[in-house]
C-alpha cells in the first residue's frame, strides 16, 4: 500500500507560500536546558517536527522556498535568529525563512493561555461551561494578531509574483483581515481551522463573535475538515453577519465586496512513512522491550490510547469503559492490558491540572480494583517516544481506541490503521470525531459517554472473527493512503488554484464531487460516508 502522490506530482503554490502557525516547525533550545550554566557557552539543539501538520508541511515549504511565520519561544531561538527574529531551516541545508515572532509572558498568558485556549478551544468544542472569558484575554488577542498579521504582510509584499498567505487554526480569527486590509486583492489568504466549528447556538455565547466571523471571511479560502463544520460556520454567518449572502451548495459566502469560499479537506496522515517505521525492526524491537518491562504476557489483549491530555479527547470516559469490561466480564481479567500515551498539555489552565488529576486518579482506582501481582490493566506512558516506537505501539495493539467528547479530525485513528502492517488490528471510533466521518464505516463506533455500550463494543471487537477484523482493516487502510497528508495538501493547493481561475470562469473546483466525496476513493468507501 503506498499513497498516491510521488514527489514529482506534487503540487506546491506558484506563489510565494507565506504560512502562518502558531506553533514553530523548528525550534532551538540549549541542550543542557535544565543545567544553568552562561547562555554563551551552551550548545544549542534544533527540535525538528516529529508528526502532524508541521511534519508535513515542512517538505512543502523546502520545495516552496517560502516563509513560515511562528511564535518564537525562548533565548535558544532568539540566539540563532537574526535581527529581524529570522533564521533559515533546515540547519543543514536551508532552504525556507522561518520568521519568529516574539511575544512576552503576558502576550503568552492572554493571547495563547487565554483567549486561544480557555475561550475558542472550549466555544469550538461545544463545551461552553469550560469557558473562562476576561476582558483582556480579548485585547491580546487582538494585539497579538495584529503581531502575526504584520509580519506575515510584510513578507507578502516582499514578493513579486504574489503570495499565497496560510493560516493554520484558531490562534489567528482576525489577522486575515488584518493582512487583508494591508495588502488588498493581490494577495491570497486562505485559513485551515483544524477544530471543529460549532452551531450558532453554541457560538453566540462568544462575545466577539461578528468580529471573529468577519475577521475569517477576509480568506479566500477557509477549509474544516470536515462538511458538518463547514454547514455551522455557513449557519453562524447567516444568523450573524448583516448584508453577507451565502451559496449553501457551493459553499460560497459573499460580503463587502468579497467572496470566500468555505470547503472541507479532511486531514490525513503521511501513510507511507508510518506504514514503513511500524514495520520496521526499531519499531518490533521496542515493543518486545516495552512488553517485557511492563509485564504485558505474549497472549496478552493489547488496547491502546493516544492522547494530548485536553478534556476533550475522553480520556476519562475510555478509562471507565475499561472498569466496566472488567467489572462485567471477569474473563478479561488478567488478559486484557489498556496501555494510555498519554502528554502534558497546557499545564497552567486550571481545567486542564483537574483533567490530570482525573485520569491519575482513574487509572490508580481500576489498578487497585483489579491489578494482581502479575497484572496491571492500565498502563500509563508519560515519556516523548520516537516515531519509530509510537508507531511499533500501534502496530501491536490489538485494539486503537480513539474516543474524543468532540474532535475536529483526530489524526492518531488515522495514525493506528496505517501502521496496522498485518491488517489484524480494530479501530474502536468514537462518534464525534471527524475521523468518523471517513473512516465510520469500517471502524467500531463508539459513543464515548455510554460506558456500557463502549465495554461491550471492546468485546465484539475482541471476538469478531479476524477475517471480519481483517476486512475492516484493510479497507481502513485504503481510506487511510488514498487520502494521506501529500492528498490533503495538493486539494487545499489545487483549490487555491480553482479559485483563482473561478474568479475569471466562475467555474468550481474539478478535483471535487460536490457531496464532499473526494475523488480516488472507493465508491463504496464513499457511500455517502465521507
Ligand atoms: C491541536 C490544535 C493545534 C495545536 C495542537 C497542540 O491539535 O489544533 O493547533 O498545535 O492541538 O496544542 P498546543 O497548544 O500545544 O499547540
Amino acid at each position: 500500500m503506498v499513497g498516491n502522490h510521488s514527489a514529482d506530482d506534487r503540487q506546491t503554490p506558484t506563489e510565494e507560500l507565506v504560512v502562518v502557525s502558531n506553533r514553530e516547525p523548528y525550534s532551538h533550545a540549549y541542550a543542557d536546558s535544565d543545567g544553568g550554566g552562561d547562555s554563551d557557552d551552551r550548545e544549542i539543539e534544533v527540535q525538528r517536527p516529529v508528526g502532524g501538520l508541521t511534519a508535513g508541511l515542512d517538505p512543502v515549504m523546502q520545495r516552496a522556498e517560502g516563509t513560515w511565520v511562528a511564535w518564537g519561544d525562548g533565548e535558544a531561538d532568539r540566539e540563532v535568529s537574526d535581527a529581524e527574529g529570522r533564521v533559515r531551516v533546515p540547519p543543514e541545508d536551508s532552504s525556507y525563512t522561518l520568521q519568529r515572532v516574539w511575544l512576552d509572558d503576558e502576550e503568552v498568558e492572554e493571547y495563547y493561555y487565554g483567549y486561544s485556549n480557555q475561550v475558542l478551544w472550549p466555544l469550538c468544542h461545544g463545551d461552553v461551561g469550560n469557558i473562562t472569558y476576561e476582558p483582556r484575554f480579548w485585547q491580546r488577542y487582538e494585539s497579538v494578531n495584529e503581531r502575526f498579521a504584520d509580519a506575515a504582510a510584510e513578507c507578502a509584499r516582499e514578493s513579486d509574483s504574489g503570495s499565497l498567505v496560510w493560516f493554520q487554526d484558531y490562534h489567528f480569527g482576525l489577522a486575515p483581515a488584518m493582512v487583508r486590509s494591508q495588502v488588498g486583492d493581490e494577495t491570497t489568504i486562505a485559513q485551515f481551522w483544524h477544530i471543529p466549528w460549532p452551531s450558532w447556538e453554541s457560538f453566540e455565547v462568544c462575545p466577539q463573535a461578528h468580529q471573529l466571523l468577519e475577521g475569517l471571511l477576509a480568506n479566500d479560502l477557509l477549509g474544516f475538515h470536515v462538511d458538518p463544520h463547514c454547514a455551522n460556520f455557513l449557519e453562524c454567518v447567516d444568523a450573524c453577519i448583516e448584508g453577507a449572502t451565502i451559496d449553501w451548495d457551493a459553499g460560497r459566502v459573499h460580503h463587502a465586496g468579497h467572496e470566500t469560499a468555505v470547503e472541507s479537506f479532511p486531514m490525513g496522515v503521511d501513510a507511507e512513512r508510518i506504514e514503513r517505521l511500524a514495520g520496521s525492526e526499531e519499531a518490533d524491537d521496542f515493543w518486545a522491550d516495552f512488553r517485557d518491562s511492563q509485564g504485558i504476557a505474549e497472549d496478552a489483549t493489547v488496547a491502546i490510547g493516544v492522547d494530548r491530555l485536553d478534556y476533550t479527547k475522553g480520556i476519562p470516559e475510555r478509562i471507565r469503559a475499561v472498569e466496566h469490561l472488567l467489572e462485567t466480564r471477569p474473563e478479561y481479567r488478567g488478559e486484557f492490558v489498556y496501555v494510555q500515551k498519554a502528554s502534558e498539555s497546557r499545564s497552567r489552565i486550571p481545567a486542564y491540572q483537574q483533567l490530570q488529576r482525573e485520569v491519575e486518579e482513574t487509572v490508580e482506582r481500576v489498578n487497585e480494583r483489579f491489578g494482581t501481582d502479575d497484572w496491571t490493566p492500565v498502563v500509563g506512558v508519560t515519556e516523548m517516544l520516537p516515531p519509530e516506537s509510537l508507531y511499533g505501539l500501534y502496530r501491536h495493539a490489538d485494539l486503537g481506541l480513539v474516543s474524543p467528547v468532540r474532535d475536529g479530525m483526530n489524526l492518531v485513528a488515522k495514525e493506528y490503521v496505517a501502521a496496522q502492517v498485518d491488517n489484524d488490528g480494530a479501530l474502536l471510533l468514537s462518534k464525534f470525531a471527524g475521523t468518523a466521518q471517513d473512516l465510520g464505516n469500517y471502524a467500531y463506533a463508539i459513543n464515548p459517554y455510554a460506558t456500557e455500550e463502549f465495554a461491550e463494543t471492546i468485546h465484539e471487537a475482541v471476538t469478531d472473527s479476524p477475517t471480519d477484523r481483517k476486512r475492516r482493516m484493510r479497507q481502513l487502510r485504503q481510506l487511510v493512503a488514498a487520502y494521506d497528508l501529500d492528498a490533503w495538501m495538493d486539494d487545499i493547493f489545487g483549490t487555491v488554484e480553482d479559485l483563482r481561475g473561478e474568479g475569471e470562469t466562475d467555474s468550481g473546483s474539478g478535483e471535487r464531487d460536490g457531496t464532499g466525496g473526494i475523488e480516488g476513493q472507493s465508491a463504496e468507501a464513499d457511500g455517502g460516508n465521507v
